[in-house]
C-alpha cells in the first residue's frame, strides 16, 4: 500500500536534521531519490522542449472541458521560469531532450501512477533532474504540469538558489478532487481576483475552484430587501431581471475569461447555482414560488418551481467548461421527499441537457424513504450534523467530496473559523495523524472511511460570507486561505508535510508564486517604498527620496512650498495598491471640498481614501467610515497604518485637534451588529479630487 510506505518513510526521516527534509521536496510533500552530481540551476534555462509527438496531446477525461495542450502548459511554463528564475525562455518542439533545456513528454507506462485508492491517476509524472537539464513525463498533460510546479517550487526552496537538486522523483495525488470553494454570492469578487487565487492554487496543485454564485444574506427574518445575488449577466429573455445588478457580475465573456486562464493553470471553476434552500434571488425574481413561511426556500409543489430552475440552468449550462455542476441543495428547510424529487429531476433535466452530472451539499441522506436521491449525484459532506458521509452516502454508493466544515472559514461572522484550522490539517485523525479526504470527522472514528475508500473524490474547503459584503474587502477572503491553502494541498494530494516542515517551507514559497500578487506586494530596497517631498518647486516629475526611484508625475501647480491640488489636476504615482502592512503619510491641507458627503483624497485600485465627511476607506464597492474626521482649511498630518488584520487612521493639525490610531471596523448588518477589524490596502495612485496642498506624500513597509 502507498501510503503505509509513505507514513514509514515520513517517520524514518523524521530523525534527520531539518535541512535534508527541504531537498527535494515542497507543497505538497514529494518522495524524491537524491542522485549524485550537481543539480540543474534555472537560470540556465535556455528552452522547455515539448516532446513534438505529444504537443497537441490534451488531458480530456479529467474535470475541464477546455484543458490546455501539453504545448500551452509549455508556454505557461515557460513565462513562470521567466517571472520566477528570470530565465529568457523559448518554448520548441523536439523529440528530446537537449542540453540546458527541460523536457516535456508524456510517459508510456502510466500503472505506476495510482491515486490513495490504487486507481490510475492521469495527474501523475516522474522528475528526473542532472546537471544537463530536467526531463517532465506525465501520465497526462496535466500530469506534466503539476511536474513543473514541483520543479519552480524545488528552485525556489534550493539553498542554493534555483538549483533543482540532482535526483528523481515519482508523483501522483490521492484524490482527483482538490481545492477551494469561494461564496462570491453574498460577497462580490473581481475576475481578476478569482484568476489571482486559481494561480496560488495551482502552485500548490489544487486543480478545482468551486464558485458558488447565487445566495442570500443570512438575517432573521428574511424580507423581499434582504441582500441576495445571482452573479451571471446574461441579455437573454428567458432570464431577464434575475440579476438586476450589472456592475457586480460577471458576463459569459468574463466567465470565459475566469474559466479559460484558471484552464490555462490546471484549475477547473466549479460554478454552483443554489436552490431550493438559499434561493431568495430566485423568489425575489418569482416570488410566488417562495416556500410559505420562509422566504430563501422554494416551495417545490408549486408548478412555476421546477420550470423555473430548468430556465435558469438551460441559459447558464453552456457557459460553464466543466463536467460537474453543483446545483447546491443545502439546508433545506421543507419536505425532504419533496426535496428528493426536486433533486433527481433536475438532475434527469441537466444530465439530457448538457451531459454534465451534478453535485448537492450533504442534506437529506437516504433513509429508507420512498424517494431516494440518485446515486448519480455526488454529495458534498460539510457537517456531521446534517450527514454521515461515510455511513449514510457511501455505504449506500454515493460518491463523496469532503468538504468538512472543521474547516471552514465565515468571514467575520459566527463560531467557524476566519482562517483555516491549519493545525487539524497536520493531527485531524481521531486515531493519531494528519487529515486526509477520507476524515469525515475528527471526533469520530466509526464516521470515517478507509484511505483507499473509492468513491471519495477528493476535498474542497470552502469560504463563506453568510453576513454579506460590509464584513471584508477582497483581499481579506486570500488572507483567510494563504497558508490554508497549501497546507490543505498537501493533505488533498495525499502528501505527508508535518506541521514543522509545512512552516519551513511555507513561508519560502509563499513570496514566489507565480502570475498572482494577492499581497500586493511591492518590491523596495528598504523600509520606505516612497517617499515625495513637494515643500520645494515641483516640476511634473517628482522624485522618489525613497532610493527606489519609483517618480511620480504631477500636472498640478507648485505654491513653491506645495503641491495646489485641485480636482482639475493629479499627482500620480507609478504605483497602485499595496498590502498590510504599511504606514501611508500624507501632510495636506484641505480648504474645500466639492461634496462634503463624497470627497477622495488618494485612490488606489483596491481601495480609495475619503471624506464623507467622516474618514472613509472605500473598498469592495462599500464605505467604511470612522467616527472621526480632519479639520478643514488647516495642515494636518493623516496616517493611514496597516498592520495585520486591522487598519488604523491617525491625524494631528496645526491647531491641535488629533486622533490616535482611530480603528476602520466591519460597516456591520442589520441585526448583528458584530464590529470586527478590516484589513485595507493602501490606496497610493492618484491624489486628486479635492482642493487644497499637499506637502508629503510617504509609504512605508512597516505597519
Ligand atoms: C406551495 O404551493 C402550493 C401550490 O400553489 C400551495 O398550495 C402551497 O400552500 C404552497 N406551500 C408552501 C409551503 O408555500
Ligand atoms: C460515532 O459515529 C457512529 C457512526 O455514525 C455513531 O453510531 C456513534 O453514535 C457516534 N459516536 C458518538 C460518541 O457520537
Ligand atoms: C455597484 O453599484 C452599486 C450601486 O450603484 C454601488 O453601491 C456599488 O458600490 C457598486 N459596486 C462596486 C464594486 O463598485
Ligand atoms: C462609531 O460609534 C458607534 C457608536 O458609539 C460605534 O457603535 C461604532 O462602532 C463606531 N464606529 C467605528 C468605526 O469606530
Ligand atoms: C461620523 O462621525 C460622527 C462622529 O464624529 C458620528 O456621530 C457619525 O455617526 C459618523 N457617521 C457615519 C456615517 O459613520
Amino acid at each position: 500500500m502507498r501510503f503505509s510506505q509513505l507514513g514509514a518513510f515520513a517517520t524514518a526521516l523524521a530523525v534527520l536534521p531539518e535541512l535534508s527534509l527541504a531537498k527535494g521536496s515542497g507543497i505538497p510533500s514529494l518522495k524524491f531519490t537524491e542522485s549524485p552530481g550537481a543539480g540543474f540551476p534555472l537560470q540556465d534555462v535556455q528552452t522547455v522542449v515539448v516532446d513534438s509527438r505529444f504537443a497537441q496531446a490534451k488531458y480530456e477525461e479529467g474535470l475541464s472541458l477546455i484543458p490546455p495542450t501539453l504545448a500551452e502548459f509549455a508556454a505557461t511554463f515557460a513565462e513562470d521560469l521567466h517571472a520566477i528564475a528570470g530565465s529568457k525562455v523559448s518554448v520548441v518542439e523536439g523529440s528530446k531532450a537537449s542540453p540546458q533545456s527541460i523536457f516535456l513528454t508524456l510517459d508510456d507506462d502510466t500503472a505506476k501512477y495510482v491515486d490513495a485508492a490504487g486507481r490510475k491517476t492521469a495527474e501523475g509524472y516522474t522528475l528526473d533532474t542532472g546537471r544537463s537539464g530536467i526531463t517532465i513525463k506525465g501520465a497526462s498533460p496535466l500530469g506534466v504540469w503539476w511536474g513543473t510546479r514541483t520543479v519552480l517550487q524545488q528552485g525556489i526552496l534550493s539553498a542554493d538558489k534555483f538549483v533543482v537538486p540532482a535526483g528523481t522523483a515519482v508523483d501522483a495525488p490521492g484524490w482527483e478532487t482538490r481545492g477551494m470553494a469561494l461564496d462570491g454570492a453574498r460577497h462580490f469578487y473581481p475576475k481578476e481576483f478569482m484568476i489571482e487565487l486559481c494561480s496560488y492554487m495551482s502552485f500548490f496543485k489544487q486543480n478545482t475552484f468551486q464558485l458558488h454564485l447565487s445566495d442570500n444574506q443570512i438575517v432573521n427574518p428574511f424580507t423581499m430587501d434582504t441582500y441576495a445575488r445571482f452573479r451571471w449577466w446574461s441579455d437573454s429573455e428567458s432570464v431577464a431581471g434575475l440579476n438586476k445588478y450589472r456592475n457586480e457580475s460577471y458576463t459569459r465573456e468574463d466567465f470565459d475569461e475566469i474559466q479559460t486562464k484558471c484552464a490555462a493553470r490546471g484549475v477547473t471553476i466549479l460554478p454552483e447555482i443554489e436552490a431550493p434552500g438559499h434561493a431568495l434571488p430566485i423568489v425575489q425574481w418569482k416570488p410566488q414560488i417562495a416556500y410559505e413561511g420562509n422566504l430563501e426556500l422554494l416551495n417545490l409543489t408549486h408548478p412555476d418551481t421546477l420550470p423555473t430552475l430548468k430556465t435558469i440552468w438551460a441559459e447558464f449550462l453552456p457557459w460553464f467548461h466543466t463536467k460537474v455542476v453543483s446545483i447546491g441543495a443545502d439546508e433545506y428547510g421543507g419536505p425532504s421527499d419533496e426535496y428528493k424529487i426536486f433533486v433527481n429531476a433536475l438532475n434527469e433535466f441537466i444530465v439530457k441537457e448538457s451531459g454534465k452530472s451534478i453535485r448537492i451539499w450533504g442534506t437529506f441522506p437516504p433513509d429508507g424513504s420512498e424517494h431516494e436521491v440518485s446515486t448519480d449525484v455526488s454529495i458534498q459532506h460539510w457537517s456531521t450534523y446534517f450527514d454521515d458521509a461515510y455511513n449514510q452516502y457511501i455505504k449506500n454508493g454515493y460518491s463523496v467530496v469532503n468538504s468538512y466544515d472543521t474547516f471552514y472559514v465565515v468571514l467575520k461572522y459566527g463560531a467557524y473559523g476566519r482562517k483555516i484550522n491549519i493545525d487539524t490539517t497536520f493531527n485531524g485523525n481521531p486515531e493519531g495523524g494528519p487529515w486526509y479526504p477520507n476524515i469525515f470527522s475528527t471526533g469520530n472514528s466509526s464516521m470515517n472511511a478507509p484511505k483507499d475508500e473509492p468513491l471519495i473524490q477528493g476535498a474542497i474547503q470552502p469560504l463563506w460570507n453568510d453576513h454579506g459584503p460590509t464584513t471584508s474587502v477582497y483581499s481579506e477572503a486570500f488572507w483567510a486561505w494563504r497558508e490554508g491553502i497549501p497546507a490543505m494541498a498537501d493533505k488533498q494530494w495525499g502528501g505527508d508535510l508535518t506541521a514543522e516542515q509545512f512552516a519551513d517551507f511555507f513561508p519560502k514559497l509563499v513570496g514566489s508564486v507565480p502570475a498572482q500578487n494577492l499581497a500586493r506586494v511591492i518590491p523596495s530596497a528598504g523600509a520606505t517604498i516612497f517617499d515625495y517631498d513637494l515643500t520645494t518647486e515641483a516640476s511634473e516629475a517628482v522624485k522618489d527620496l525613497s532610493g527606489n526611484s519609483n517618480n511620480a508625475e504631477t500636472n498640478c501647480e507648485s505654491t513653491g512650498s506645495s503641491l495646489s491640488i485641485t480636482p482639475d489636476c493629479s499627482f500620480i504615482t507609478p504605483l497602485l495598491s499595496k498590502g498590510r502592512d504599511y504606514t501611508l503619510s500624507l501632510t495636506l491641507k484641505v480648504d474645500e471640498v466639492a461634496d462634503a458627503t463624497k470627497t477622495t483624497l488618494i485612490s488606489g485600485t483596491d481601495s480609495v481614501l475619503m471624506l464623507t465627511p467622516n474618514i472613509t476607506m472605500f473598498s469592495a464597492g462599500v464605505y467604511f467610515r470612522l467616527n472621526t474626521t480632519i479639520p478643514l482649511k488647516e495642515w494636518v498630518d493623516l496616517e493611514i497604518k496597516a498592520v495585520g488584520e486591522q487598519t488604523f487612521a491617525s491625524f494631528k493639525s496645526e491647531s491641535g485637534k488629533t486622533a490616535d490610531k482611530a480603528e476602520f471596523l466591519t460597516a456591520g448588518v442589520t441585526g448583528y451588529p458584530h464590529m470586527y477589524p478590516m484589513a485595507f490596502e493602501a490606496p497610493i495612485h492618484q491624489v486628486t479630487g479635492w482642493t487644497g496642498e499637499l506637502r508629503a506624500l510617504t509609504l512605508t513597509n512597516d505597519g
